[in-house]
């Protein structure tokens, strides 16, 4: 996400395509600047009337017209200001929110890896902090800048036709007066950036003592946490006192060099006055027109700024937009549809995570599930059984052999047509904010209430369900009910047994439930097995007992195959793993006689 370090304003043009979106709006934001922009500039014209004939003149009347005429100007600035602003804040607001829309849109397509490599709390602030900045700069900072360099032309070109020898005289001076101003402008910028940075590391990492704030409090690291969280404030506010030193003084230099240049083009100006050479008219607007050019020079330099900070914050943004999933997509293929029961295979496949290249997860890798069989992986931590859950859902690319559904290879099949077939529950549940029918329903959406609550049913979920304060309504996820392991796995059970798949990928929980919610699990397993091409990773010796067939992995290989009774004579590692890691306490309520090698007791207790 670093690649690209080019901070010109070049970046801000894909934000102009998200603009032209709305031709309409934008040629109605134009006219109004240019018509205000007119319109402002005619006051200095306005001040001229008035002072030569409204005072000057002596009667009444003509001061009663110079300030109709005042107000006239003034009441056509206000209408068009109102425009303006409205349409522009109303542009700056909807293209940041389409350019959040269109980056969540790609993010969720990318394929898992590029979240292992990409920190997730930095994608989050693009996609806040950085479109907000957007919409600041677009709404606001953007039309300052345009309007600014409209008048300032102008007033350029109306101080030379009012009066060329004070002209002359300030396009002298002013590159004085703005040489001092630019540097120290610089310097605020550079400060106000890591004054910017360091406000951001404030906050993530609070969000961080926060987040593990059971950690924290219970090795009680309180103080020392406050510690250093007052440590990276100070930090903070360092930073902060040297750019408003800056800024102080930038604002100090501007006014002083500002008045003398006044004082000495009024020293000029008033002489031409006494003398009769000018008219005091002239003169009065002629300090109008060098001001506008004067405040419209310091906001342009102000501004200068944010635009560059925007051109930087468009350009992640696009560079996010543009992220190529990794996991091509060739989209819908026929056939569309794969058999009742596929069968799936893993062929000499090698594979490698991209975070450790060097190190295979998988080493010529072969696995056969037959069709509507149930598969059993058993193996020590770090084997690679949740690697190959990977590679089945094709959410990663083996760098050699083939993952093949019904004989052909998934890399030629649609990822939807893929992954319809499958349903995955994964060791660690994921409920999502929102109530217990909406986490259930979540691979189908138009679920009937009579469906999920078979679904529950099913995974013997109704009954704890029903008695939640609000049943299916009950609210789950961050604010929402506390379930227990045992709970979020029946609930992610029902939401496969809902979605109805022909593969079933389960990670069996390793964290002890209780016997009992252990035994409800394990039953809504059986049930969700019946006729399906299922993987089970497996962790209790009941599961295993139920699957047809059990593949020992180690270090990334099959290192054997069979049934639970060969594998105790063949394996031994399997002999091992079964002695010390299976759990053993439901065996016989659970192991059916119907597994016809299920020894009564495996392991001597
Ligand atoms: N996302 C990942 N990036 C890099 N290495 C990984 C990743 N996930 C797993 N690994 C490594 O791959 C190997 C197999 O992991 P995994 O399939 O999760 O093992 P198991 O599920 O059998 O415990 C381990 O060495 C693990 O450290
Ligand atoms: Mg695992």
């Amino acid at each position: 996400m670093s690649s690209s370090r080019k901070r010109g304003l070049g970046s801000l043009r894909p934000v102009l395509g998200y603009l032209l979106d709305y031709k309409l709006r934008l040629f109605g934001a134009s006219c109004a600047l240019l018509f205000t922009a007119a319109a402002t500039l005619s006051v200095g014209r306005g001040l001229q009337v008035l002072i030569d004939q409204g005072f000057g003149g002596g009667t009444t009347a003509d001061l009663r017209a110079a300030i109709e005429f005042m107000i006239i100007i003034a009441a056509a600035i206000a209408v068009g200001t109102f425009v303006r602003f409205y349409l522009v804040s109303w542009l700056g607001e909807r293209v940041s929110a389409d350019i959040r829309k269109a980056v969540f849109a790609n993010l969720v397509r990318l394929n898992p890896g590029y979240f292992e490599i990409n920190r997730s709390g930095e994608i989050m602030s693009r996609l806040t902090a950085d479109t907000t900045l957007l919409q600041t700069i677009i709404g606001s900072s953007f039309s300052m800048a345009l309007r600014s360099s409209l008048t300032t032309s102008g007033a350029l070109v109306m101080m030379f036709i009012t009066n060329l020898k004070l002209s002359l005289i300030i396009a002298v001076g002013v590159p004085l007066i703005l040489l001092p101003i630019l540097v120290f402008g610089r310097r605020v910028r550079t400060l106000s950036n890591a004054s910017q940075e360091s406000i951001a590391s404030v906050g993530s990492y609070a969000g961080e003592v926060i987040q593990h704030i059971r950690v924290v409090q219970s090795y009680t690291r309180e103080p020392f946490e406050v510690q250093s969280f007052n440590r990276e404030v100070e930090q903070a506010f360092a930073i902060a006192r040297r750019r408003i030193r800056q800024r102080s003084l930038l604002i100090c230099a501007a006014i002083l060099l500002l008045f003398v240049g006044m004082s000495g083009m009024l020293w000029e100006g008033g002489q031409d006055v006494i003398s009769g050479r000018m008219s005091g008219g002239e003169l009065g607007a002629f300090v109008f027109y060098a001001m506008m050019v004067g405040m419209g020079f310091a906001t342009i330099s102000e501004v200068w700024g944010d635009l560059l900070r925007a051109a930087g914050a468009a350009d992640r943004l696009v560079e996010l937009i543009n992220t190529p999933s990794a996991i091509a997509d060739p989209g819908e293929q026929r056939p569309a549809s794969t058999g009742a029961r596929p069968e799936l295979r893993m062929q000499q496949v090698t594979f490698a995570y991209p975070a450790r290249p060097q190190q295979a997860a998988l080493r010529d890798f072969n696995l056969h599930i037959p069709a509507g069989r149930s598969l059993a992986l058993v193996g020590r931590s770090g084997a690679g059984k949740s690697t190959v859950f990977e590679l089945l859902l094709h959410f990663y690319d083996p760098q050699q052999g083939q993952v093949l559904l019904d004989g052909r290879d998934i890399r030629a099949m649609g990822l939807r047509q893929l992954r319809d077939n499958i349903a995955l529950v994964p060791q660690q549940p994921a409920l999502f904010t929102g109530d217990v029918r909406y986490n259930i329903a979540y691979g189908k959406l138009d679920a009937s209430d009579a469906e999920i609550e078979a679904a529950a049913r099913a995974a013997h979920a109704h009954d704890f369900i029903s008695a939640l304060p609000q049943g299916y309504q009950s609210h789950l996820g961050d604010q929402g009910v506390r379930l227990s392991g045992g709970q979020r796995q029946r609930i992610a059970l029902a939401r496969a047994i809902l979605n109805d798949p022909k593969i079933l990928l389960l990670d069996e929980a390793t964290s002890a439930l209780d016997t009992e919610s252990e035994h409800q699990v394990q039953l809504a397993l059986q049930e969700l097995m019946q006729g399906r091409t299922t993987v089970i990773i497996a962790h209790r010796l009941s599961t295993i007992l139920h699957a047809d067939n059990i593949a020992v992995l180690d270090q990334g290989r099959v290192i054997a195959t069979g049934t639970h009774r060969e594998l105790l004579r063949d394996c031994e590692l399997y002999a091992r793993l079964a002695r010390l890691q299976f759990r053993e306490e439901d065996v016989s309520a659970d192991a059916s006689p119907a597994v016809p090698d299920a020894p009564g007791r495996a392991v001597p207790g």
